[in-house]
């Protein structure tokens, strides 16, 4: 039913994410007895690997039930701490993390805290579709920041430089980054870093995908910059690298104060995470690394495969990814937009895989697949997007 009272005004504002409506599409058709193989979902198919499972067992059951401070358990918090500066030499400490429900929520609640009404927020285009839709929502203007693909999608800092006015509050940046698969330069950090100093605006890095590195010696993280520590925060989670999509386990670093601030808001959302699912985060941690190493060699394993069978197809080409599970794969030369490919993909030959726009209008002329399904699915589509190509219907 629906009701005569209106939504807020902000909600008009606010966007959705393609990969949610493609499935309940992709959905729809199955239960009328089509067959579809799925590529649109950014979540590994592994399972959550088991001494994290049996931690929250282990914390249920000693009682962890109750709140917790809403900053986060201290025992995460350090664990946090410790991984950040054995794997980058920094000092971050326990006060300046902060657990959140997930990486978006951190997202949200980092851009609500340093955005007002009328400030500028750079991001990146085509990029996770979460950031753009926040910005709008908060009030600020959303800028794009092309990327391209002949630099392996990283930014042109001559673009950067010439987006920044005095408006501009924060630039967004996400390496390993979705939906491309593409890292950021060191040089490009570099630029960045420094634009940063000279201008004065936050970076807020998204490093969700920091594990799953094909060149793990190409990548580089904000926290390589500690002269920078007071302009930054870094949002990561455990989704992605420990296969927790379900748990909603993220976290932010930045300076105490901000925190502070970060822990205000969470207090007023959510109150804390969680209690055992921070305990999982604990042991995620501490705990052995194996699963994380084999889940990584999996992906690599897929996305050279899938390499080699675009390679092989002519008129579609596509950047090795350094690092993710995303193929963000280019179809300019086939003459049909991408939004008419994946509609045509889904509907004529039952692969859900996703429009490049669904990520910003710089994602034109591309398609995304998410390799975290098994190779005989990625076999299978493969084999119809080949089939796909051949027949052409889009000119007949
Ligand atoms: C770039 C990026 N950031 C953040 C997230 C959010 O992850 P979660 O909220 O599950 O931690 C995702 C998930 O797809 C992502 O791709």
């Amino acid at each position: 039913m629906m009701s005569t009272l209106k939504l807020a005004e902000r909600m008009n504002r606010l966007g959705t994410e393609g990969a949610f409506e493609v499935l309940a599409m992709a959905k729809e058709m199955e239960r009328s007895g089509i067959d579809v193989v799925h590529l649109e979902i950014g979540e590994p198919d592994f399972d959550t690997p088991r001494n994290i499972v049996d931690a929250a067992v282990n914390a249920l059951n000693r009682g962890e039930t109750h709140y917790s401070p809403a900053q986060g358990i201290l025992e995460l918090r350090e664990a946090i701490a410790d991984y950040l500066n054995s794997r980058y030499g920094s000092s971050v400490k326990p006060s300046e993390v902060v657990v959140f429900p997930g990486g978006k929520t951190a997202i949200m609640a980092s851009l609500m805290a340093i955005v007002d009404e009328g400030d500028e927020v750079i991001y990146p285009n085509p990029g996770y579709p979460a950031y753009e839709s926040i910005i709008n929502f908060l009030g600020a203007r959303a800028v794009p920041l092309p990327l391209k693909e002949e630099r392996g999608f990283s930014f042109k800092p001559e673009d950067l430089e010439a987006l920044i006015t005095p408006k501009t509050k924060a630039v967004i940046i996400n390496t390993p980054q979705n939906p491309t698969g593409g890292i950021i330069r060191k040089e490009d950090m570099e630029k960045l870093i420094e634009l940063a100093e000279k201008h004065g605006f936050y970076i807020i890095s998204d490093e969700i995908y920091d594990r799953i590195l094909y060149d793990p010696e190409k990548f580089t993280s904000v926290m390589e910059f500690p002269e920078m520590r007071d302009k930054i925060i870094l949002l990561n989670g455990f989704s992605k690298t420990y296969a927790m999509t379900g748990w909603r386990l993220g976290y932010t670093v930045t300076n105490e104060e901000l925190a502070k601030a970060l822990t205000k808001l969470a207090i007023n959302i959510h109150s804390c995470v969680a209690t055992f699912v921070q305990w999982a985060g604990v042991e995620a941690l501490r705990g052995p690394q194996d699963a994380v190493d084999a889940m990584v060699a999996e992906f690599r394993r897929r996305r050279d495969y899938l390499l080699e069978r675009i390679s092989r197809i002519p008129g579609i080409r596509c950047h090795k990814p350094e690092g993710a599970f995303y193929l963000f794969i280019n179809i300019q030369d086939l003459g049909i937009s991408s939004d008419e490919f994946a509609k045509l993909m889904l509907k004529e030959y039952g692969v859900a895989l996703l429009s490049g726009t669904a990520f910003g209008k710089y994602g034109e002329g591309f398609i995304r697949i998410s390799y975290a399904t098994s190779m005989e699915n990625l076999k299978k589509a493969m084999d119809r997007l080949e089939r796909a190509i051949q027949e052409r219907r889009w000119e007949k």
